[in-house]
């Protein structure tokens, strides 16, 4: 048996962790208290790449980073304290800070996924929860959003972590796919190009910041016809390997998350999101700390981490 890539042993060995998640969900349900179950931590703020789609350089600021020793005090200040579940590492590019996600699969082990370009190595930590690598498109495609090249070296460090770190090490990584009107019509291509090295898939929207974003998928026939298909690739023929559920992708043919740059039904709190300072960004895991920056459009969102946690059931920011 396994849920969410956790076996019933690691489920049975966590078990005072799903105490406290049973008392925030019950909090929530009885009393509508909100405290976050997921963590993200933008542990840069450099990145190798830049890619057309990319919500974090529109706000990029600083050069600054913290240290492995700040980083230490946040983890214990923020997530410890507020007992996230799960903690999810971006950036920028986290594989330029290998050593800040040692520090946190250390403190949350078997508990931390790591969003990755992949164009690093991919080096095997024991307790990694799995790491989220991102996928736009076929290799032309991808390579027209993330730069020339990029697939083949994505594909290359996939296939040497998967060949260089035992039988089970293709159930490590994970693959996310944003899908925007540039690369839309190649869902089904990149399920058959990962399948067969990779343990699951996931889908989200490109979440625009400015009204009439060429790359945002409009709401209408076409969106609804790719999200019917992709519901029934989950139904049948990839069901253990497409992580989406149905209510998530229902939801995404349309509105969900707020009006205009102001988020209703999303639910924000879900997730406790900081940036490379260490500071709360808002409203979600993709704006920012600073007052006067870019925000992302609610009313046009297409992002999977909160969209899923409405489809079970968590609402209101
Ligand atoms: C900002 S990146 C950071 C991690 C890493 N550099 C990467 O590319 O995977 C995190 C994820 O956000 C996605 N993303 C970037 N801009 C987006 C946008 N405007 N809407 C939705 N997702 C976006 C990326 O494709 C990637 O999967
Ligand atoms: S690799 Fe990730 S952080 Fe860097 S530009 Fe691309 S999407 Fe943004
Ligand atoms: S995830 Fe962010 S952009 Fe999307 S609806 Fe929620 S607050 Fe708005």
């Amino acid at each position: 048996m396994e849920i969410m890539g956790r076996g019933f042993r690691q489920i049975l060995q966590e078990s005072p962790l799903y105490f406290h998640l049973g008392l925030k969900f019950a909090g929530y349900k009885l009393f509508n208290k909100r405290s976050p179950i997921y963590g993200s931590a933008d542990i840069t703020n450099v990145c190798n790449l830049h890619c057309k789609h990319c919500y974090w350089w529109l706000n990029r600021k600083e050069d600054e980073d913290l240290t492995l020793n700040q980083w230490e005090k946040v983890i214990e200040e923020k997530f410890k304290k507020q007992h996230v579940f799960v903690v999810t590492l971006v950036g920028g590019e986290p594989m330029m800070r290998p050593d800040i996600v040692e520090l946190f699969i250390e403190k949350f082990p078997k508990r931390v996924c790591v969003v990755t370009n992949g164009t690093y190595s991919l080096p095997h930590f024991d307790n990694l929860y799995f790491y989220w690598i991102s996928i736009d498109g076929t290799r032309q495609i991808h390579n027209e959003i993330r730069g020339e090249g990029t697939w083949e070296k994505t594909r290359k460090n996939i296939i040497d972590y998967v060949k260089n770190n035992g039988k089970k090490a293709w159930k490590d990584i994970w693959i996310t796919m944003t899908i925007n009107s540039k690369n839309f019509k190649t869902v089904r291509k990149v399920i058959e190009d990962w399948k067969e090295l990779t343990n699951k898939i996931g889908f989200q929207f490109h979440t625009p910041f400015m009204k009439n974003d060429p790359l945002w998928l409009p709401f209408g026939k076409e969106r609804n016809r790719l999200i019917d298909k992709i519901i029934e690739m989950q139904q049948n023929e990839y069901k253990d390997y497409i992580v989406n559920p149905k209510k998530q992708l229902e939801l995404m043919k349309g509105r969900w998350g707020g009006k205009g740059t102001v988020p209703i039904d999303c639910p924000t709190w879900t997730i406790l999101s900081l940036d490379h300072m260490g500071r709360e960004k808002l409203p979600c895991c993709i704006g920012s700390a600073e007052k006067d920056s870019m925000k992302p459009r609610c009313e046009e969102c297409g992002l999977g981490c909160y969209s899923v946690s409405i489809a079970y059931g968590m609402k209101g920011s």
